[in-house]
C-alpha cells in the first residue's frame, strides 16, 4: 500500500509554504542571516513542536519565519520543500504565502514574490511540478492591512492563482474581509478561505456567502451542521482536509476519531494535504499513510480523494488532462 500510496499523483492544495521550513534549514538561515533564534539546536527547535491548539502553533511558526530575509531564502525554503515533496509523488503544489508576516519585518513583497517564482520555475524544469500560489491574508489583523497587503501585490497579479485567509480563527470571522475578497474577485483571483478549523460551522457559511469562495480549507467542523453539510454536498464544494495538522492541533485527539471518514460518507469532495508539513509531523506521504492506518481506506477511496485535488487545482487544463491520465494508469484491482 505504501508503494501505492507514494505511486499516486498527488495534488496538494493546502500547504503554508512558511509550514515547510524544516529545523535545519530554520538553523542554516538564522545563520546565514544573523538572526538569534531561542533555539540551541536543531533538537531544540523540534522539542518545542508540542502543540495545544492553533493558537501555540502560530507562536512558534511566525517565530520560525523570521529566518527568511532574501529572495534566495524564499527560493531556498520553497525548493527545500518541493525536492521532499516530488520524491514522494506530489505532482502538484498550491502553496499559501503569508506577505503581511513578512511586510511586517521590512521584507519587501517584490524579495519574496521574487525568491518563490525562481522557485516555482525550477520546480517546473528540474521536478515536473506545477505550482499555484495563494496571497494568504492574516484574520486576525484588520481588514485594511490585508487590503494594503493585496494591492502591494498587483505588481505581481500574474504569478497569483487566488487569496486566501489563515491564522487565528475564532473571533475573527470570514465576513471581516468582505471588501478585500471583493477587491480579489475584481482582480480575476480566485477565493479560498481557512474556516471550520477552530471556528463553528457559522464561519464556513459565511466564507461561502460573504466571501464567495470555491474551497475551504479544512472545514472539518462542518460535521456540526447538517443544513450545512448539504449544502457543500450539493454544491459540490472543495474541502482541503489535513489530517496530521488537526491531531497536532488538538481538533482531534486521536486520528482514529478524525470526522473524515464521516465526511465521506456524507458525500462530501474531500482531498487530504500537508498544512504545515514540517511542523505537524510529516508531508503528503505521510498523511495519506495515517489515514491508512487509522481508516483502513482502500486504494480506490485513496485514488478518488487524488483525483478529486486533480479536478480542484488551480492549473492550466493540459497540466490537468497529463494529471489524469496519469491517475488513470494507476492499476486499482476491483474492489481494492
Ligand atoms: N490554520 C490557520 N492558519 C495557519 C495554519 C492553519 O492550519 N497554518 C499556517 N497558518
Ligand atoms: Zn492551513
Amino acid at each position: 500500500m505504501r508503494d501505492f500510496l507514494k505511486a499516486l499523483p498527488k495534488a496538494e492544495l493546502h500547504l503554508h509554504i512558511e509550514g515547510t521550513l524544516e529545523p535545519e534549514l530554520m538553523m542554516a538561515l538564522a545563520e546565514r542571516n544573523g538572526v538569534t533564534l531561542p533555539y540551541a539546536s536543531v533538537e531544540e527547535v523540534r522539542a518545542a513542536y508540542d502543540f495545544e491548539d492553533l493558537a501555540s502553533f502560530l507562536d512558534v511558526y511566525f517565530q520560525g519565519m523570521s529566518v527568511l530575509h532574501t529572495a534566495r531564502d524564499f527560493e531556498d525554503l520553497a525548493m527545500d520543500y518541493f525536492r521532499r515533496a516530488a520524491a514522494e509523488g506530489v505532482v502538484h503544489v498550491e502553496m499559501h504565502v503569508d506577505p503581511q508576516a513578512h511586510l511586517a519585518r521590512g521584507v519587501a513583497m517584490d524579495t519574496l514574490m521574487e525568491g518563490l517564482e525562481r522557485a516555482r520555475r525550477r520546480a517546473a524544469s528540474e521536478l515536473d511540478l506545477s505550482t499555484a500560489l495563494i496571497l494568504a491574508f492574516l484574520r486576525d489583523r484588520p481588514a485594511e492591512e490585508a487590503l494594503e497587503a493585496l494591492e502591494q501585490a498587483v505588481p505581481h497579479l500574474e504569478r497569483l492563482d487566488a487569496v486566501g485567509l489563515d491564522s487565528a480563527e475564532v473571533g475573527h470571522p470570514p465576513g471581516k474581509f468582505a471588501v478585500v475578497f471583493r477587491r480579489a474577485a475584481e482582480l480575476g483571483l480566485a477565493r479560498v478561505a481557512h474556516a471550520g478549523e477552530e471556528g463553528p460551522p457559522a464561519y464556513i457559511r459565511e466564507a461561502l456567502d460573504r466571501l464567495d469562495v470555491c474551497r475551504v480549507d479544512h472545514g472539518v467542523r462542518c460535521l456540526e451542521d447538517e443544513a450545512l453539510v448539504e449544502r457543500l454536498r450539493a454544491e459540490a464544494r472543495v474541502l482541503t482536509v489535513c489530517p496530521l495538522s488537526n491531531l497536532r492541533l488538538k481538533v482531534v485527539e486521536r486520528l482514529e476519531a478524525h470526522p473524515l471518514p464521516a465526511m465521506l460518507e456524507a458525500g462530501l469532495t474531500l482531498t487530504l494535504n500537508s498544512d504545515d508539513p514540517a511542523y505537524f509531523g510529516g508531508g503528503m506521504l505521510d498523511n495519506f499513510l495515517a489515514c491508512e492506518r487509522a481508516f483502513g481506506w482502500s486504494r480506490e477511496t485513496f485514488t478518488r480523494l487524488a483525483g478529486n485535488a486533480i479536478e480542484a487545482g488551480f492549473m492550466s487544463e493540459t497540466r490537468r488532462d497529463a494529471l489524469r491520465e496519469r491517475l488513470a494508469a494507476m492499476q486499482v484491482p476491483p474492489g481494492g
